[in-house]
Parts: C-alpha cells; structure tokens; sequence
C-alpha cells in the first residue's frame, strides 16, 4: 500500500521519490525568489568570475603604465578601441585584470578611484580585487586571465 502525508498533492501517490524531489524543487525556488530582491542578483556579491575570452590577447607593457609601478595600482590597459579593460596590481608580481564595464546595467567605463573602481552611474563600488563592496547592488567585476612575463616586463590578458 502506497504512503503519503497531508502535503501531498495526489492523493494515494507514491510520495517517495516524487515527493522528495517535489519538495526539493519548490524549497530551492523558495531560496531563490527569497535571496533576490528586485535588482536582477540573486544572492549576496560573488568573486570576480571569468570572462569571456579575448578575441585576440591583449598585451600590456608594464612600463607604459606608472600606476602600476607600485601594489595597489590600477591602470585602464586596453587601447580603446574594444572592452574596456583595467589591471590592478595586487600583490609585487600579482596583477589581475577586469572588464571595465558594469556588472548592473553595463555601462561603460566604470571609473577608476583611490578605493578601486565606482560606476558613475548608479553607484555601485569594487575592490581593487574586483569585489562588489557598496553601492547599486551587483555582482563582482569579470575578470580576465593574466600571464606575468616577468623578464619581459609585460602581462598577456586573454
Ligand atoms: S550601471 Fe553601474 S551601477 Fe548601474
């Protein structure tokens, strides 16, 4: 004789496996309408994720950048011509480079400031590390790969 309880929906249903994954589903949509609130994220700010590969890598000379002569620079890199790009130095042979466009409503390019970055549009605020920390509430910064060719002085962004 099959079991069931009060919640289930058909009656005299196996509430075995359907009810499990029954419940399962309808408590992680419960999460997920809870953690958003309006503003397109759901869940608290995130670590920069990756983006999308380059076109064409994008190679930087450190020395045609003097804020990045020491930690804690920051530089837009990019020749102005694609997406805006920023590398951040981080640590003395630590560089991390991030899209420059919004992660909110996309605008383009977010500004560089003594904290990190600031988006002029509605607010919102990045570390240095491209962390979300304020402002319009969003996601963290997408950011590239980068390779540290010591020798050479310059840093491949793909
Ligand atoms: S577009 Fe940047 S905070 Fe809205």
């Amino acid at each position: 004789m099959p079991r069931s309880c009060a919640s289930c929906v058909h009656a005299g249903a196996d509430p075995t496996r359907r009810h499990f994954v029954a419940q399962g589903l309808l408590a992680t949509l419960g999460v997920l309408v809870a953690s958003a609130c309006g503003d397109g994220v759901i869940g608290g700010p995130m670590a920069p994720r990756l983006a999308p590969a380059l076109d064409e890598p994008l190679l930087v000379v450190l020395g045609d950048f003097p804020a990045l002569g020491s930690v804690g620079g920051i530089a837009r890199v990019d020749p102005g011509t694609a997406i805006p790009i920023a590398v951040s130095r981080v640590g003395e042979s630590n560089y991390r480079a991030f899209s420059m466009v919004c992660p909110h409503a996309s605008y383009r390019p977010i500004s560089i400031v003594a904290t990190g970055f600031q988006c002029p549009n509605h607010g919102a605020r990045f570390a240095p590390d491209g962390d979300w920390t304020g402002g319009q509430r969003t996601s963290s910064l997408l950011e590239y790969t980068v390779v540290l060719d010591a020798g050479a002085g310059t840093l491949t962004i793909s």
